[in-house]
């Protein structure tokens, strides 16, 4: 598929014209995106998950009571919750958010496919979301880039254009809503299921239930800030240099006052930075690595033992195949004509580039790789720190 063929879930338009002119920039509402969408999950399914340890999960209620039972405000609980929770919430104004549920429901990851006209590796997750009429978060800004996919019921959306990182929030609650909010003309819109709305950054939005069964899907974007990424970065190569790569003044010229810290001695300074941390090579490495961290550490679930390798190349040559493991991420970028990197979940490996590009993608991880030459030490490895995994019923049949 080419970059100018028209895409349905983009309302007609090309990845090309869609990321040239709304990615990023402003926001886009596309009816019928995914028109025979069915609601991957039922509201009993989400609270299901929302009762699971580990799982990331937040209730608000826009009237409910602190801890000692005194009314309060937009009240924000985490989860796990419990069956107990579910049967006290009110008949209306609340909302269950469960974040990732990508990589604990693989139909909901299968709807990663269509949005393959993005890099993988600036994808977040996707949260979902359950709320009764009335339910809401309240208007609010995120810094993350979200397609808000309709999947059940009806939820009406408001816009109220960019808006600035110091705007106003309101005091004293554990969500960041906006005090000042205006629906922008012509931003007011009831998404049915199916529809979907695009948003950039920074764009201010009111999502309120119009239904029994609203569910929202929440496709996440993330991009790293500049603080994150300087530190980050700063500290993977202060992992790499010697310690006799220093401030140097050899050649300087006497002070005028010993006191001042002159003009000299900061160009100086700036020249050690800048020239340290230029290094497109250890970028490139940190960046694919920074990328591929697992959004949860711990769901990656090492094995005991590490596989054999000649018996992970039998049961492949024996028609088995391997799966990435949901919510593993896998990125490479090219060394040379034929090597590559290949992060996978925060590492970076060695690899021919044929089979970093396979493994990078949604390509079947099958006895055809074996072909490259150290693949099978390579996908144990990947088996061995979890995130490849044998598919399920294959498991079950080992067992
Ligand atoms: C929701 O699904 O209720 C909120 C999603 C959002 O506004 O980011
Ligand atoms: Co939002």
């Amino acid at each position: 598929m080419s970059a100018d063929t028209p895409l349905p879930m983009l309302g007609g338009l090309s990845a090309a014209d869609f990321l040239g002119q709304y990615w990023q920039r402003k926001p886009l509402l596309i009816r019928g995106a995914f028109p025979d969408l069915e609601s991957p999950l039922s509201p009993d399914e989400l609270a299901g998950l929302a009762c699971e340890e580990g799982i990331e999960a937040r209730l608000v209620e826009e009237h409910g009571r602190d801890n000692q039972g005194s009314p309060k405000p937009w009240q924000v609980s985490h989860g796990p919750f419990d069956e107990a929770t579910f049967a006290r919430l009110p008949e209306r104004d609340w909302t269950l958010l469960v974040q990732a549920v990508d990589h604990y429901v693989p139909v909901v990851a299968d709807l990663l496919e269509a949005f393959s006209f993005l890099p993988r590796w600036r994808l977040d997750d996707i949260m979902i979301s359950y709320a009764p009429p009335g339910g809401s978060v309240g208007p609010h800004v995120d810094q993350y880039d979200v397609f808000l996919l309709q999947a059940s019921g009806q939820r009406r959306w408001q816009l109220g254009g960019a808006v600035d990182e110091d705007a106003p929030i309101i005091d004293g609650i554990d969500l960041r809503i906006l005090e000042h909010f205006e629906v922008m003309p012509d931003q007011d819109w009831v998404l049915e299921p199916g529809d979907m709305l695009y948003l950039p950054p920074g764009h201010a939005h009111h999502g309120v239930s119009q239904s029994e069964d609203c569910m929202t899907l929440s496709v996440g974007f993330r991009a790293l800030s500049a603080d994150e990424s300087v530190t980050s970065f700063a500290d993977y190569m202060g992992e790499t240099l010697p310690a006799s790569l220093r401030y140097s003044d050899a050649g300087m010229t006497p002070p005028t006052d010993p006191g001042e810290l002159n003009d000299e001695a900061l160009e100086r300074m700036r020249r050690l930075i800048l020239d340290t941390l230029d290094d497109p090579a250890q970028l490139a490495q940190w960046f694919g690595r920074a990328m591929t961290q697992p959004k949860y550490v711990d769901q990656l679930v090492p094995q005991e033992e590490p596989t054999p390798v000649d018996e992970l190349a039998a049961e492949l040559e024996a028609g088995g195949h391997l799966e990435r493991t949901l919510g593993s991420r896998f990125a490479w970028r090219a060394l040379d004509d034929t090597q590559a990197t290949l992060f996978v979940d925060g590492d970076g490996l060695p690899c021919e580039m044929g089979l970093a590009r396979a493994l990078a993608s949604q390509a079947s991880i099958d006895a055809e790789l074996l072909a490259y030459p150290g693949a099978a030490s390579l996908l144990a490895g990947l088996l061995d720190r979890g995130s490849l995994s044998w598919p399920a019923d294959e498991m079950e049949d080992d067992a």
